[in-house]
């Protein structure tokens, strides 16, 4: 793979040294802001595969934002003016806020050497990253760029007995890595339209219509340029020796199949000496299972509703969660987060760490590397001023704040559906 160039410029402020560049504030206020941004300066296959979500509706991904919307939380005010904190302490770690970079299949196809600027701008920041099975960038390469906030995720590779899951855990354990994390909610590949109007299949064929986006999107291409097409750079090791790209890809798409069996969880639980999540969980028993397995943290999520699209939004089942098994295991939560608002209200509701995976994609499409760490500290910046706006100094005693959220999933009172 090419060498990764060094990010363009850096830019950080919340925690660290250097002062924040006012212009990006004013031109980037919100989100939504670099969404659009990024939707100009990415070729559209590209951009789509990010924003899009199963289903023809891509319901999922609008209900995980409008159910946070809709939780509102009761400020307190005549407090001590105490300096507020937004740090947070997990799995024996310190991060400086609580929103991590969710694992993603490809940031580099977002902006080349997306993994990089991910990796670099969460060690700057320090916030969790999360390196996804699928990344175009290897275990090893992304761990010397976040040494102190390297998290990897594993998907179900059940060739030969999960040979390759426990080799990948073992890489992952090597270069440093803080936490694994076993994504459950993938048991089969689902429908994304625009990814097949886009031709986004594997094996990998450029139609028309993506050289004319790529030639159009002159920014990406000078990246793409240095950088070199992005491949699934974990998987050289496992595929025939002298694959070519599109093999390794195919190899992944056959590869990468079913959902971990609480079985295998049980038996990466003995070999993982770290902490350990499992990612996707939406069922207080299935919360409890995995804490019955020795599970050290549970992620409420959805896969930000780009899996199956009749799931409810991962913030509404997440208090029957937390009732379940807080306390027993960390809870940590991702979709929809947009705002550091969106991150003070899953926090209230008990979310240790929160992670955000298309919010992160907006900033480096928008702006490339620079992207990545203004949406870091967009974060961080956001959340201190929500902590001060309710009257609380910590996430902490924001736990303690008066909650009203009028989508909680009452498991008792639904019908079960059991056949
Ligand atoms: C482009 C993209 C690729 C993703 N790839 C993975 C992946 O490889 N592994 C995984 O566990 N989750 C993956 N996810 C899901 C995210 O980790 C996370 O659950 C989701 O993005 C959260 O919702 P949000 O995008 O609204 O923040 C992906 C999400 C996106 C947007």
């Amino acid at each position: 793979m090419a060498e990764v160039a060094k990010p363009k410029e850096t830019i950080s402020w919340g925690s660290s040294s250097r002062a924040r560049p006012d212009v990006l504030k004013r031109k980037f206020p919100t989100l939504a802001d670099l969404r659009l941004a990024a939707r100009r300066r990415v070729p559209r296959f590209a951009f789509d595969y990010v924003d899009g979500g199963v289903g023809a509706e891509e319901i999922g991904a609008k209900l995980n934002a409008s159910a946070l919307d809709a939780i509102e939380i009761v400020p307190r005010y005549g407090g001590a003016n105490a300096p507020v904190s937004p740090a947070v302490e997990i799995f024996g770690q310190r991060y400086n806020a609580p929103v991590g970079i969710a694992p993603m299949g490809l940031p580099s196809l977002m902006w080349p050497g997306g993994e990089a600027h991910f990796a670099r701008a969460a060690q700057r920041g320090r916030v969790p990253f999360t390196l996804s099975t699928s990344a175009g960038m290897s275990i090893e390469e992304v761990a010397k760029f976040a040494p102190d906030v390297f998290w990897f995720q594993l998907y179900r590779i059940p060739r030969d007995d999960l040979r390759i899951n426990f080799d990948m855990a073992r890489r992952a354990a090597d270069a440093g890595a803080k936490v694994l994390v076993l994504t459950l909610d993938v048991p089969s590949r689902s429908k994304r339209p625009r990814e097949l109007r886009n031709s986004m299949v594997i094996p990998f064929r450029p139609t028309l219509g993506m050289i004319f986006s790529v030639l159009t999107s002159p920014g990406w291409l000078a990246s793409l340029m240095q950088q070199g097409q992005p491949n699934f750079a974990n998987w050289p090791p496992y595929a025939a020796p002298g694959a070519s790209k599109n093999d390794v890809s195919l190899y992944v798409r056959q590869s990468i199949e079913g959902a971990f069996s609480w079985e295998e969880v049980a038996r990466l639980r003995e070999t993982w000496r770290g902490p350990l999540v499992v990612k996707g969980i939406m069922h207080p028993e299935d919360a409890e299972t995995a804490v019955s397995l020795g599970v050290d943290g549970i992620q409420v999520s959805n896969h930000g509703g780009r899996q199956f699209e009749a799931a409810p939004a991962s913030i509404d089942v997440f208090p029957a969660i937390r009732d379940a098994v807080g306390g027993k295991a960390e809870l940590l939560f991702d979709g929809g987060i947009r705002s550091g608002m969106d991150a003070l209200r899953a926090a209230a509701l008990g979310a240790k760490m929160s992670f955000a995976g298309r919010a992160f994609m907006y900033g480096l499409g928008a702006l490339g590397g620079e992207g990545a760490d203004y949406t870091v500290a967009f974060f961080e910046d956001e959340i201190k001023v929500a902590l001060r706006q309710c009257g609380v100094a910590t996430l902490a005693e924001a736990q303690g704040l008066t909650v009203r959220h009028p989508g909680a999933f009452a498991f008792e009172q639904v019908r079960r559906n059991t056949g």
